[in-house]
């Protein structure tokens, strides 16, 4: 089963990835984010795909999500792992905890958000009653079982439009609708993947308090501080998801 990692914000590289090639990918949707690396992970062939860019400088709004989800189809993934930096709303979920998502709700607008929009013969509507690959999200929470890594096997993702962070009222509301992290990318990422019928699990790294949960102004050094070591822990949960994989 070929996989790709989509790195978020603090991964826009995979320390310990052995490049084979970098492939630049053109679409009828437009360039992917960056070139889609194809590389060799603790053994395990894989590919990876910084989603802000690799210098990290696409705003989650700007980012061609068509693109870049066409492109790994075409590179035949069958299964991708997305890493996101998040906000925490729900009060058991710390900086640095991570998250396997099993629900989302989206707050995006104005973005390209489906494959589904010209030409078709006729009008379509994919099932997005469960948007991550139950079996995927299995395998990662047992993976961080085995390593002992404290980590929430469930939690519903609001994906907000960003660039600008919440309002304390906005993640008040957030909470009353049943949200636990906030993001900026989960969506339309995760509805594409399911178009394509590609597998999807999105691993969260909680990388601050949301607006008005924590004591202090969110600011992105406090983010990339943190995320620095949450990020760490992603590539242990990764190495360990490889091993189980091909053991
Ligand atoms: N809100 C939205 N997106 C985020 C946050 C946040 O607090 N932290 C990291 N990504």
């Amino acid at each position: 089963m070929t996989t790709a990692i989509i790195g978020g914000t603090g991964l826009t590289d995979l320390v310990g990835l052995e490049i084979i090639h970098k492939r630049k990918m053109n679409t009828p949707f437009g360039e992917t984010s960056s070139p889609i690396i194809h590389g060799r992970y603790c053994g395990q062939e894989l590919l990876f795909l910084a989603r802000h860019g690799a210098g990290h400088t696409i705003p989650p709004h700007k980012i061609n999500y068509r693109a870049n989800l066409w492109s790994l189809k075409e590179l035949h993934v069958q299964q991708i792992i997305a890493i996101a930096a998040v906000g925490s709303i729900h009060p058991d979920m710390h900086p640095k905890d991570l998250v396997i998502p099993h629900q989302l709700i989206d707050y995006t607008y104005g973005r390209e958000h489906t494959f589904f929009a010209e030409g078709l013969s006729e009008v379509t509507h994919i099932d997005f009653s469960h948007p991550y690959c139950e079996s995927l999200r299995q395998q990662l929470s047992r993976a961080a079982q085995q390593l002992m890594l404290p980590i929430h096997t469930q939690g519903t993702y609001a994906a907000t439009q960003g660039p600008r962070l919440e309002t304390a009222a906005e993640i008040n509301r957030l909470e009353r609708d049943g949200c636990d992290i906030v993001g900026m990318t989960g969506m339309p990422e995760a509805a594409l993947a399911k178009e394509l019928g590609l597998c999807y699990a999105s691993c969260a790294v909680v990388a601050n308090y949301a607006a008005g949960r924590g004591s202090a102004e969110i600011s992105l050094a406090e983010i990339r501080e943190t995320l620095h070591e949450g990020i760490e822990k992603i590539r242990r949960l990764l190495e360990q998801w490889i091993a189980l994989e091909t053991g």
